[in-house]
C-alpha cells in the first residue's frame, strides 16, 4: 500500500505541502501513487478550492521526478536541502531539492 501526508495552508503562494508520499516496495507502477495524489488533491480542494499543492523532491530522485511530471506537476524552484533536524553533520555534500507545484488543483482533481 502507501502513505500520503499533507499540511494544509502551509505556504501563502503554493498552498498545501505534500510532505510525504510513499508507495510500498513491490507495489510501484500500479497506479497507487496516482490514486494517493488524486485523493490528496481532492482533500485540498475540499478544504480550500483556490489552494494549490506543492512538494520538495531531491534532485537525484529521478523516479519520483518522472512521476510528478507525469502527473502534471511543474518544477518551479531549485534550492539547497536543509539538513535533517537542522544538523549539518547529517548531510552528505550539498544535495539540491526541487519544488514541484500544482497551482490550480481544481482542473486536475476538482
Ligand atoms: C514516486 C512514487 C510515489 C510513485 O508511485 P507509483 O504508484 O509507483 O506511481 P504510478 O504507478 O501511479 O505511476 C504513474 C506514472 O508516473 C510515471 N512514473 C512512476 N514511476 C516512475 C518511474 N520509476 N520512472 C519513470 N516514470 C515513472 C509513469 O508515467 C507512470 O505511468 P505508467 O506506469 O503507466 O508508465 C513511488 O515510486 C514511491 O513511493 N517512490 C519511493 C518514495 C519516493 O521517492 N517518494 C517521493 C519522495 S518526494
Amino acid at each position: 500500500m502507501g502513505i500520503a501526508h499533507t499540511l494544509l495552508g502551509e505556504h501563502p503562494v503554493w498552498g498545501a505541502y505534500l510532505d510525504n508520499l510513499h508507495v510500498a516496495h513491490g507495489l510501484k507502477r500500479q497506479g497507487i501513487g496516482t490514486r494517493l495524489l488524486a485523493l490528496t488533491g481532492q482533500e485540498v480542494v475540499a478544504w480550500s478550492p483556490s489552494s494549490g499543492l506543492y512538494l520538495w523532491v531531491l534532485e537525484q530522485n529521478s523516479n519520483a521526478r518522472a512521476f510528478y511530471a507525469a502527473r502534471g506537476g511543474a518544477c518551479v524552484e531549485r534550492a539547497e536541502t536543509p539538513p535533517p533536524g537542522g544538523d549539518p553533520a547529517r548531510l552528505n555534500g550539498k544535495p539540491m531539492g526541487l519544488r514541484y507545484a500544482w497551482p490550480d488543483l481544481s482542473k486536475l482533481f476538482g
